[in-house]
């Protein structure tokens, strides 16, 4: 009896001694040793620098390691998460408190593998897990940028995590189950901007980390890549089929929103994405059409994406608007003939002017779709919007207005006719 009390006992001994063997094995990350001194700005390229700090605005690396009021860098930034809160580092070459004393290896480390010089885990608050698809050409110039900032002595603040949160050996559990590298795949069949904006935002932009959704231990759900997330509070909306935007994006648009903060369409930024298109100023022009034409892939080729009419079903529903209205408040923000507008100027329009009406109602029932994964033209569909009547005696507004032909007759029927599939041939 007591000898196999023992010998059980014995082999749980071990089997925790073995697998606490094996754990150790996957968290233990070896020191990387201490540079003597932070390099020198001679020993880096100048056109390297400034590419360093083009990068570094893409990556956001100032929003999270500057504090308000604080020196750029310096760290110190308390970002919320909900497991507590967590300090971004000091990140200026003082050797003390900050990366002085870190070669560039360790600092690649750092950047695609969340691992501090000294070994230890780094949070994925950090968002390594997006800088793993970093290319070592682009570290180099970021290394560059950072060890030639003024050095800033500032310690670390402590986090404010509770156990189990506050144990970083756990993130090596972490990193097995969610570090993957390569989110970006380049396919040569598509642009090379498009191919250059997908490099940019599913690694150093890391714009999933906002936009994606992250499961309950804090990593982003894959499956469902910016189908919106959450940032400080705020809803960072779906940049996939499900945007909420009610004028479908363009490149254009995004481009517009990205590069100036101002899209006429979509308004402009106010929570978090306010300091990331701050940053994107600092960008190259060809960077942000990159982005801007990345994403549009993104929001218009997921499967079911659909363009979404603006406020018209609100309009719709309410009695009394004339066709007036329902063309300022549905059609006019594209179709306004403004220099710049995104969609043509009616009154230049071959369907607006054509001997009949067919073109122009099967348009706005059915909305302007590009082929999946090719940005286009894109009109959203009406016909869920808008009742017969109403897209008749549009039809005969927009005639009117932009046309310079007398108006067409039998609006209603010819809707009804389209609508129900009787018009085919
Ligand atoms: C979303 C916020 C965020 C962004 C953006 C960010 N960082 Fe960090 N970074 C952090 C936090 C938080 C830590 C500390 C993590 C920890 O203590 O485990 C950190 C740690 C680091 C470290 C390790 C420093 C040390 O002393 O251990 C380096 C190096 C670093 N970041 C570089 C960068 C660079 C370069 C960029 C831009 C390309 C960047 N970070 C962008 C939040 C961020
Ligand atoms: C720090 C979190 C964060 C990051 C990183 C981020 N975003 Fe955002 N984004 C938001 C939030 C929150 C909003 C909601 C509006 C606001 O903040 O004013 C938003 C809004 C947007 C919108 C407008 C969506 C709409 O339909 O109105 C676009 C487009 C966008 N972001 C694109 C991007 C791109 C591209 C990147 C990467 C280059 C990016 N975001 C990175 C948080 C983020
Ligand atoms: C989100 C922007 C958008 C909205 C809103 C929109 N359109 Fe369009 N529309 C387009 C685009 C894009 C085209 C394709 C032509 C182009 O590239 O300008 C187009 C094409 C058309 C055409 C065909 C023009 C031609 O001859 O090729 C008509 C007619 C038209 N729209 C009418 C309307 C009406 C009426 C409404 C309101 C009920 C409306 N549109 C709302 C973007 C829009």
């Amino acid at each position: 009896m007591w000898r196999l009390i023992r010998n059980a006992l014995a082999a749980l001994v071990l089997l925790v001694v073995i697998g606490a063997i094996a754990f150790a094995v996957i968290a233990w990350r070896p020191e990387i040793a201490a540079i003597a001194a932070p390099p020198q700005r001679a020993a880096f390229d100048r056109k390297d620098i400034e590419q360093g700090a083009a990068l570094a605005a893409i990556g956001n690396c100032d929003v999270c390691h500057t504090a308000a009021g604080g020196a750029f860098y310096a760290g110190g930034r308390s970002i919320p998460t909900p497991f507590g809160t967590i300090y971004a580092t000091n990140i200026t070459p003082d050797p003390e408190t900050g990366i002085g004393e870190w070669s560039e290896t360790a600092f690649r480390r750092a950047l695609r593998q969340g691992v501090a010089r000294d070994g230890h885990h780094l949070y994925p608050v950090f968002p390594y897990d997006h800088f793993i698809d970093v290319t070592d050409v682009d570290a180099h110039a970021l290394y560059a940028f950072l060890m030639t900032r003024a050095p800033v002595t500032a310690p670390p603040v402590p986090n404010d995590l509770p156990f189990p949160f506050s144990w970083r050996p756990a993130l090596a559990l972490w990193k097995v189950l969610y570090l993957r590298p390569a989110r970006f795949k380049h396919e040569p069949a598509q642009s090379q901007a498009w191919n250059r904006g997908g490099y940019l935002v599913e690694g150093l932009a890391h714009c999933g980390a906002c936009h994606t959704p992250r499961n309950a231990e804090g990593a982003e759900q894959r499956d469902q890549k910016f189908a919106g997330g959450s940032s400080e509070g705020w809803y960072a909306p779906a940049l996939n089929a499900a945007s909420p935007a009610p004028v479908p994006w363009t490149a254009d648009q995004l481009y517009a929103y990205l590069r100036r903060g101002d899209d006429p369409q979509h308004g402009a930024p106010a929570g978090p994405m306010a300091p990331v298109v701050h940053n994107l100023a600092r960008v190259s022009d060809a960077d942000v059409r990159a982005i801007a034409t990345y994403l549009a892939s993104t929001i218009a080729a997921a499967p079911g994406a659909a363009p979404k009419p603006p406020s018209v079903a609100l309009l719709a529903a309410t009695p009394g608007k004339d066709a007036a209205e329902v063309f300022a408040g549905a059609c006019a923000s594209c179709h306004s003939g403004a220099p710049g507008a995104v969609a043509i100027d009616l009154a230049h329009s071959t369907a607006v002017n054509a001997p009949d009406p067919r073109n122009a109602i099967r348009v706005v029932l059915a909305g302007i779709m590009p082929s999946p994964g090719e940005p286009g033209a894109m009109m959203p569909a009406f016909a869920g919007a808008l009742t017969d009547q109403q897209i008749a005696d549009l039809m005969s507004y927009v005639r009117g207005r932009f046309g310079h032909e007398p108006q067409w007759g039998d609006l209603v029927d010819k809707v009804r006719a389209i609508r129900t599939g009787q018009e085919k041939s």
